[in-house]
């Protein structure tokens, strides 16, 4: 078993690129779990089929190939919602979470990103960061990034939809999101992204030694 560490979250908190970071400062594997279900959601949208069926959507689930997994590819915002609609079914969370653990096991060590890695997919992860920021911060992030690659939004819109994503996230009966009780809570909120990396690397470091 390598070394893991489980950094959850809601949206456009700053989990990818905490993950990132970190994945590269110690030579680790990063798995990006929203991919998983947004290849899954894809699949089922690109095949014209409906997303309330559960087993098909849990075949699509079962093929999906962490290998092949791009965010440029599945960055749609209608990936986006349909991913989230499709991760209230258990048996696609059950198929996605396998693939998740098997990933995890890979040496040296793991960095895995979602909502539910410190507290369903890997509870056992040495080191768990729950990586927050408040709503409008978060939804600023998002307006700043599609306006940044010149398109066009409306911030009022991003605002709704990032609270609608958290109330989906958090209030799903199956592994909703929540921090684990022994995550490490992050606020980002009035946190550059240096100074986030630098609070993760310590509480690694830290946890590093006792291993
Ligand atoms: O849009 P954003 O980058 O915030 O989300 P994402 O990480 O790409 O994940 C898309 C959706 O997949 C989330 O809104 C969750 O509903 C779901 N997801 C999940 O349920 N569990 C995970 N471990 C990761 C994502
Ligand atoms: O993976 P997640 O959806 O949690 O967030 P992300 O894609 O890592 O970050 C969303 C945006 O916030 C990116 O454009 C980051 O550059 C930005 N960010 C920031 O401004 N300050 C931070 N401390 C973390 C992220």
């Amino acid at each position: 078993m390598g070394f893991v560490i489980a950094i959850d979250g809601p949206a456009a908190a700053g989990k990818g690129t905490l993950s990132r970071q970190i994945a590269d400062a110690y030579g680790f594997h990063h798995l990006d779990t929203g991919l998983t279900y947004r290849a899954t959601a894809k699949a089922l949208l690109d095949a014209g089929l409906a997303l309330d069926d559960e087993a098909v959507a849990e075949t699509m689930a079962r093929e999906v190939e962490l290998a092949g997994l791009d965010r440029d590819i599945l960055s749609a915002h209608a990936i986006g919602e349909a991913a989230s609609k499709i991760a209230v079914m258990p048996k696609v969370r059950r198929a996605l979470v396998e693939a998740q653990r098997a990933f995890s096991k890979r040496q040296p060590g793991t960095v895995l990103d979602g909502r539910d890695i410190g507290t369903v997919v890997c509870p056992d992860a040495p080191v768990k960061l729950y990586v927050t920021a408040s709503a409008d911060v978060r939804a600023k992030r998002r307006y700043d990034e599609i306006v940044g690659r010149g398109g066009v939004a409306e911030y009022a819109d991003i605002f709704a939809d990032v609270k609608k994503r958290d109330e989906r996230d958090m209030g799903r009966a199956d592994s909703p999101l929540k921090p684990a009780d022994d995550a490490h809570l992050l606020d980002t909120s009035e946190m550059s992204i240096e100074a986030a990396f630098q609070a993760a690397k310590s509480f690694i470091d830290a946890a590093l030694k006792k291993n």
